[in-house]
């Protein structure tokens, strides 16, 4: 059992004059929510395809659960559950019905496949619809339902490719929540895709960020910020005027001054003490109930990153 479930070594794939993954080199811890974000077309779903081995790398390899990703395709297929962009759902069938089946290709014995499907309906709140035909089934349920049947199974590594688009607020919350009772109880690893940063900072304890096929950053939510960034300071209190606004902006070290009602926020080049910059609030008769450090939202970071040169 090597500790790392997903290693890619210089992983590249190209179609035709698009290098779609370009030298990716990516390890991903077993037991974590990997979190892989990028622009639409950076080549998320093609890293997918090339780690389940549906497609072949035109150059370097990748290893999955210890298995070579082009040799052994099919062990990894058998020990993992994805959720791609085609939900792979029988329309015509009930969602029990589509389980079953799925249950029965994966040789489930028949009490636990029954208790297994019934537990996956209860949590995704399919359980009482679960005799109804999926064809006429909302996209969000259709949605919650091929993720359970991507974990029907039990597969230690899933692969989620925007599991929550479509899902209405309350649906998206519910399906976070039973991943992460689902890495928590059973140990399994996350390799997901979202355009929600919101859901990737609650959900993942890692993220990568991929641009035109070139992995630009690895880190949790913090390192990321800290990477992709400036420092600032927040200073919540009344009196601030655009006067003092424009002062803030002539001190060393500071880069740029937002006023957003009571909280004044300072973008500094680089970590300095705040004292001067108070001191200068407080002359001017600004009173002042805080002063914090502020962080970027995942957001702010994502576009930076997004816009820097490389
Ligand atoms: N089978 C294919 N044939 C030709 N080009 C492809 C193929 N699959 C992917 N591409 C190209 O590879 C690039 C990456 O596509 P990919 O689907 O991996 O992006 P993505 O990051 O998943 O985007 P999205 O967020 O829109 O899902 C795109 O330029 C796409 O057009
Ligand atoms: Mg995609």
């Amino acid at each position: 059992m090597t500790e790392n479930a997903i290693i890619t070594e210089n992983l590249s794939r190209s179609f035709n004059k698009v290098q779609a993954v370009n030298n990716l080199c990516l390890q991903v811890p077993r037991g974590i929510v990997f979190g892989f974000l990028g622009a639409n077309g950076s080549g998320k779903t093609t890293t997918i395809r090339l780690l389940l081995g549906l497609l072949e790398p035109s150059q370097g390899r990748a290893e999955v659960l210890g298995y070579d990703t082009v040799r052994q395709a099919n062990s990894i297929r058998r020990r993992t559950g994805a959720l791609l962009e085609h939900p792979g759902l029988y329309e015509r069938l009930s969602a029990i019905d589509n389980l079953e089946f799925y249950g029965r290709a994966w040789r489930l014995p028949t009490l636990h496949r029954r208790s297994r499907i019934k537990e996956l309906l209860s949590n995704l709140g399919l359980w009482e619809r679960r005799n109804e035909s999926v064809g006429t089934w909302s996209r969000g349920m259709k949605q919650r339902l091929a993720v359970a049947r991507a974990m029907l199974h039990n597969p230690p590594l899933i692969f989620l490719d925007e599991p929550t688009a479509g899902l209405d607020p309350v649906a998206a919350v519910a399906l976070r929540e039973e991943l992460q009772a689902m890495v928590k109880r059973e140990g399994v690893t996350v390799f997901l895709t979202t355009h929600n940063l919101g859901e990737a900072e609650k959900l993942c304890q890692l993220l990568g960020v991929i641009r035109q096929g070139k992995l630009i950053a690895v880190g949790n939510p913090n390192e990321l910020r800290d990477k992709a960034s400036s420092p600032r300071i927040e200073i919540v209190g009344s009196g601030f005027t655009s006067q003092l606004q424009g002062l803030l902006q002539t001190q060393p070290g500071v880069e740029g001054v937002n006023i957003a009602g009571e909280v004044l926020t300072i973008n500094l080049h680089k970590l300095i003490s705040a004292a001067p910059l108070v001191n200068l609030l407080v002359r001017a008769g600004v009173q002042i109930e805080e002063v914090r450090k502020g962080s970027a939202s995942l957001e702010e970071v994502f576009l930076n990153l997004m816009e820097a040169d490389s």
